[in-house]
């Protein structure tokens, strides 16, 4: 059934089957930013996942070392790796799912948007690249900042006329699992039981936690909605803070990636109901609550019922949202 001839080719023997040609059912994911501190757990867990028959890992530097480890993992999918952008078309070319954590993070004292020069350049070259090589694929854009980043993806996709606004998707999925965290700490819940949906943009007040919204239905005193919007809003900066130079968050947002990255896939294959947070570009650009489908964003939720505190929440998450997404539209079009 599975080993049809044996082949050697360039002193290397193994048995031909479906699995050594990639051929296994499942999608075809490239991790862009393979070798980085969200990189590899990323890789690592997406190695695992059933759904991922095709796994390239793509980064400027480490990537063989990282792909070699990976690759002795005994599950399904079958890994690649690439390195240097002369190889960024092969890692793009035929993939489902483009996951992008490339880019440098925050030290202390930084904010995300300090991070704009040197990042916004990294994600136009790669969002070309995806513009020509699989211009179809679901794009997961994690590298900070997500406010300006997406809307960089977004314009260069539609300089390419590529652009489709339900395959192009900032991971605002960090933000949830904290929320859903810190939430089930107050209320004295399993996080596994809460769900809170949290809008808005990826970055300081931009951060918006629903928390008028939370599942199972519950409330909050006033110092308790203020302790949660503001530890929510603050989960990055909290996380650099005690890494103290060493970084920002790596393996609670590798976690966050899969999750979003598996819904994503639930959605390709075609599931009823997956629905998560994400970033999309069509509000324009807004984190909402949206439904994942065969061709990624298939409905955007509205916002649903605010009390007083939320729309205060959202004048001000708008306000900035504003300027970071005009300074990312700005640099792609220069
Ligand atoms: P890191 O420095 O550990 O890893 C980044 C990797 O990107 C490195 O391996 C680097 O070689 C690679 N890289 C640099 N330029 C590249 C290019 N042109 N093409 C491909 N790869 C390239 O950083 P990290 O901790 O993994 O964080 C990566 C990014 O993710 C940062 O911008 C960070 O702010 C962001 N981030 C976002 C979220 C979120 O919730 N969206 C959460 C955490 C971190
Ligand atoms: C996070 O929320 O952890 C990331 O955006 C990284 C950062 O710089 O805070």
């Amino acid at each position: 059934k599975y080993c049809v001839f044996l082949k050697v080719e360039e002193g290397n023997l193994w048995r031909s089957d479906c699995r050594a040609k990639g051929g296994s059912p499942g999608f075809k994911v490239a991790i862009l930013g393979a070798a980085g501190g969200i990189g590899q757990p990323l890789a690592m867990l997406m190695k695992m996942n059933p759904l991922v028959s095709v796994l390239h890992l793509y980064d400027v530097v480490n990537s063989p070392g990282v792909t070699a480890d990976i690759s002795h993992m005994d599950t399904g999918a079958v890994v690649r790796g690439f390195l240097g952008q002369n190889q960024l078309e092969d890692a793009l070319t035929g993939m489902d799912l483009v996951i992008i954590p490339a880019g440098v993070p925050r030290k202390p004292g930084m904010t995300r948007d300090d991070l704009f020069n040197i990042n916004a350049g990294i994600v136009k070259t790669i969002s070309e690249g995806i513009a020509k090589c699989c211009p179809k694929a679901i794009v997961n854009l994690i590298s900070n900042p997500v406010n300006s980043t997406v809307p960089i993806a977004a314009e260069v996709f539609k300089k390419a006329g590529t652009y489709d606004p339900r395959r192009l998707l900032g991971v605002t999925m960090l933000d949830v699992v904290r929320a859903n965290t810190f939430v089930a700490e107050v209320l004295g819940l399993d996080p596994r039981e809460v769900s809170v949906p949290v809008v808005g943009g990826h970055a300081g007040v931009t951060i918006l936690p629903l928390l008028s919204q939370v599942k199972p239905a519950c409330s909050f005193t006033k110092e308790e909605t203020e302790y949660l919007t503001s530890r929510i809003q603050n989960g990055g900066t909290e996380v650099v803070e005690a890494k103290a130079g060493a970084g920002s968050a790596t393996l609670s947002m590798a976690y966050a990636a899969v999750k979003f990255a598996d819904a994503c896939l639930r959605g390709l294959r075609g599931d009823a109901g997956v629905i998560e947070c994400a970033f999309v570009t069509e509000l324009p650009f807004f984190a909402s609550r949206v439904r994942l489908g065969r061709s990624g964003v298939e409905e955007i939720y509205p916002l649903g019922p605010l009390n007083e505190y939320e729309r205060v929440g959202l004048e001000k998450a708008k306000k900035e949202l504003g300027g970071s997404i005009d300074k990312g539209v700005s640099f792609a079009k220069k």
